[in-house]
C-alpha cells in the first residue's frame, strides 16, 4: 500500500495499521510536500517516500490511501485509479454527485475497488446499535436527533484552511460521520430540508505555524435540517462549526419502546 498527504491523520493511520493490520505493507509515501513525504517515511519507518507521480508509478503499490485534504480527493481520485490503484479515500468522496458518479464510473471501468472513510459504521460501537435495533431493544424507531457541534478546527488543527474552502466545512468534514451512522443504522434518506448559516466568517487560528492569523471562510460554517428516511423516520440534525457549548445530545435514536444514545458516530 502507499499514502498519499503526509499530514496529521496520516500518522494515525500509520500508527493503527502498524498497530493492529500487521498483513498490510506499506512500501511509500508521497505528498505535494516531498519533505513532508520524506519526515513521514522516516517517523514510520516507510521505505519509499515519493512524488505524487513516482508514486503512482509504482507496480509493487497496489492500493492507495488517499489522505489530502477535501478540495483535493476528486482530482487525487482519479489519478490513482487512472494508474489502475485500488484506493481508500479520506472523506468526503467528492463534493457532488456528478463528481461521486464519475469517479464510481472511472473505477469500474479500470476495474479497480474503491472504499471511502468513514468505516466507523463497521467497528463494535455503531455495530452494538445496529445489534439492539436489529432485536429492538428499543421497539420501532421514528425519530433520531444528531447533532455535531465545536467551535471549529482551527481550535486544535496546526493547518485548518482547507477545513473552511469549497468542498469542505460541517458538512462535508463531519457530515459524513453522522449521515453514514444514520444510513448503516437506518437506511437510505428520502427527503432533506436544510438551511445554512454562519456564526463566525473570519476564524482564528489557535495553534501551528500560522497561530495568530485569520482565515475568511468559503463555505458556510452551520447546517439545521431535518431528513426523512425511506422507512418513515425524521431525523432533526445539525452541523455546526459555531458553537462553544451545548447540551444538545450528539446521536440519539428514539423507538416506542426505548432511547439509544450514542456518544459521537
Ligand atoms: N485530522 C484529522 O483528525 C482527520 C480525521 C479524519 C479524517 N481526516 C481527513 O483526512 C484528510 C487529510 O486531513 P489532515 O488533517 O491529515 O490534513 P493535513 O492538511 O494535515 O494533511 C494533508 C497533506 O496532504 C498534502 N497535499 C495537499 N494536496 C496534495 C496533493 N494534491 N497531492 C498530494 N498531497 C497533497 C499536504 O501537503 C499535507 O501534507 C482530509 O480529507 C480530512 O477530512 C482528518
Amino acid at each position: 500500500m502507499g499514502i498519499l498527504g503526509a499530514g496529521v491523520i496520516s500518522r494515525t493511520y500509520l500508527a493503527d495499521i502498524k498497530a493492529f493490520y500487521q498483513r498490510l505493507e506499506i512500501v511509500a509515501c508521497a505528498d505535494i510536500d516531498v519533505a513532508l513525504a520524506q519526515a513521514l517515511a522516516q517517523e514510520f519507518d516507510i521505505p519509499k517516500a515519493y512524488t505524487v507521480k513516482e508514486l503512482l508509478n509504482d507496480a509493487e503499490v497496489e492500493i492507495v490511501i488517499n489522505l489530502t485534504p477535501p478540495q483535493f480527493h476528486v482530482e487525487t481520485n482519479r489519478a490513482i485509479i487512472a494508474a489502475g490503484k485500488h484506493l481508500f479515500s479520506e472523506k468526503p468522496f467528492a463534493p457532488s454527485l456528478k463528481e461521486t458518479k464519475e469517479v464510481l464510473a472511472l473505477a469500474a471501468e479500470k476495474g479497480v475497488k474503491i472504499g471511502c472513510a468513514p468505516d466507523t459504521f463497521l467497528a463494535s460501537g455503531l455495530q452494538s446499535m445496529r445489534y439492539y435495533l436489529d432485536n429492538q431493544i428499543i421497539g420501532k424507531p421514528f425519530f433520531v436527533t444528531a447533532n455535531m457541534t465545536t467551535f471549529g478546527v482551527e481550535t486544535w488543527h496546526p493547518n485548518p484552511v482547507a477545513f473552511y474552502k469549497k468542498g469542505s466545512g460541517p458538512l462535508f468534514d463531519m457530515g459524513p460521520y453522522y449521515l453514514s451512522a444514520l444510513v448503516a443504522l437506518l437506511g437510505p434518506i428520502e427527503t432533506v430540508m436544510a438551511f445554512d448559516a454562519t456564526g463566525k466568517s473570519t476564524r482564528h487560528i489557535y495553534v501551528g505555524a500560522n497561530a495568530g492569523t485569520e482565515i475568511e471562510t468559503e463555505v458556510p460554517t452551520h447546517y439545521s435540517g431535518i431528513l426523512k428516511l425511506k422507512t418513515g423516520v425524521v431525523v432533526s440534525f445539525n452541523l455546526s462549526f459555531d458553537i462553544y457549548k451545548s447540551n444538545l445530545p450528539m446521536f440519539e435514536i428514539y423507538g416506542d419502546g426505548g432511547t439509544l444514545a450514542y456518544p459521537d458516530p
